[in-house]
């Protein structure tokens, strides 16, 4: 070992003594010819590379450290990368809703929105009293009829009774009669419909917006309020023919209760849906 570091002792000096020669060349000649000058100089050079050698053997161990570091990271990183991955594929459970677009057959576009299924808008009778309120989704490929005979002599009158569903307004492309579509869509994201507003809270992503329905204000049947699709379709083949049903009115305001301005009287009320 000492002779090792002898001999490149020996080769930095002549290295040193080729660079210096043309600078200070005679006195480094007299130095290097005085055998107690190169054991001071070799002496120097030992402590140096000695020094060098703590310092590489310090350095290669925090080099080692880093990549330890490093190496740690990555596996963090991975493990955010599937626990990612896994929430995208759990959407099924994991922050997922449904809501239905009225006055359409699909759902908006765009990656985080699909179509569970398309239907027929329908509920009770307009000018019936009983019955459901809401406004239903029926879906186009309805499963068998549940038998009579499992109503064990049950008055067939003893019953609610379910129809379709009619606009009775011309609004764009849909008028008087025409049969109302609907789209029940899934959302990864909660849900929320807002009367009066056709713009979404900010952070929030508009799934559509339209006009506000319910059953007209003094039918004896009553119904949820709904938001209409604003470009609202019907099904084909039922243009204007009158079946009557659940039936779908634009709905307007009343000022007195309800504070004038902001709103303004005998208007027509905008909505949307919104998903976050
Ligand atoms: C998520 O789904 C993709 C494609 O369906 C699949 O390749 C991947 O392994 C899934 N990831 C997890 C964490 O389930
Ligand atoms: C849906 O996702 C794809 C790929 O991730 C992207 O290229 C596209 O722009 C997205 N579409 C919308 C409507 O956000
Ligand atoms: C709002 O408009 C309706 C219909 O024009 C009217 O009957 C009612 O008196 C108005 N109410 C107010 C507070 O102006």
């Amino acid at each position: 070992m000492y002779l090792i570091k002898l001999i490149s002792g020996f080769v930095v000096i002549f290295y040193l003594k080729n660079l210096t020669e043309s600078a200070e060349c005679d006195s480094k000649r007299l130095l290097f010819n005085d055998p107690q000058s190169i054991q001071t100089l070799l002496a120097q050079y030992e402590t140096k590379l000695n020094s060098y050698e703590t310092k590489l053997q310090s350095q290669g161990s925090m080099i080692q450290k880093l990549q330890d570091k490093m190496t740690a990271k990555e596996s963090t990183i991975k493990q955010l990368q599937d626990k990612i991955s896994a929430i995208e594929n759990d959407s099924v459970s994991a922050g997922s809703s449904t809501y239905v677009r009225w006055g359409r057959k699909t759902c908006v576009n765009d990656n985080y929105t699909e179509l569970v299924y398309d239907g027929n808008a329908g509920g009770s009778y307009y000018n019936y009293p009983g019955s459901g309120v809401d406004y239903l989704c029926l879906p186009h490929n309805p499963d068998s009829p549940i038998p009579e005979s499992k109503l064990l002599s049950t008055s067939k009158l003893s019953s609610g009774l379910l129809y379709g569903s009619e606009y009775q307004m011309n609004f764009n492309n849909i008028r008087y009669d025409d049969v109302v579509p609907c789209a029940v869509c899934r959302v990864q994201a909660s849900v929320l419909m807002i009367p009066g507003k056709s713009t979404c809270p900010t952070d929030w992503k508009i799934q559509y917006n339209g006009i506000l329905s319910s059953s007209y204000y003094n039918y004896p049947g009553a119904s949820n309020f709904v938001c209409l699709d604003g470009n609202p379709e019907y099904i084909a083949g039922t243009r204007s023919h009158n079946d009557d049903g659940k039936l779908f009115f634009h709905v307007r305001t009343r000022c007195g209760s309800l504070e004038c301005p902001p709103y303004v009287n005998d208007t027509i009320v905008p909505c949307v849906v919104c998903a976050k």
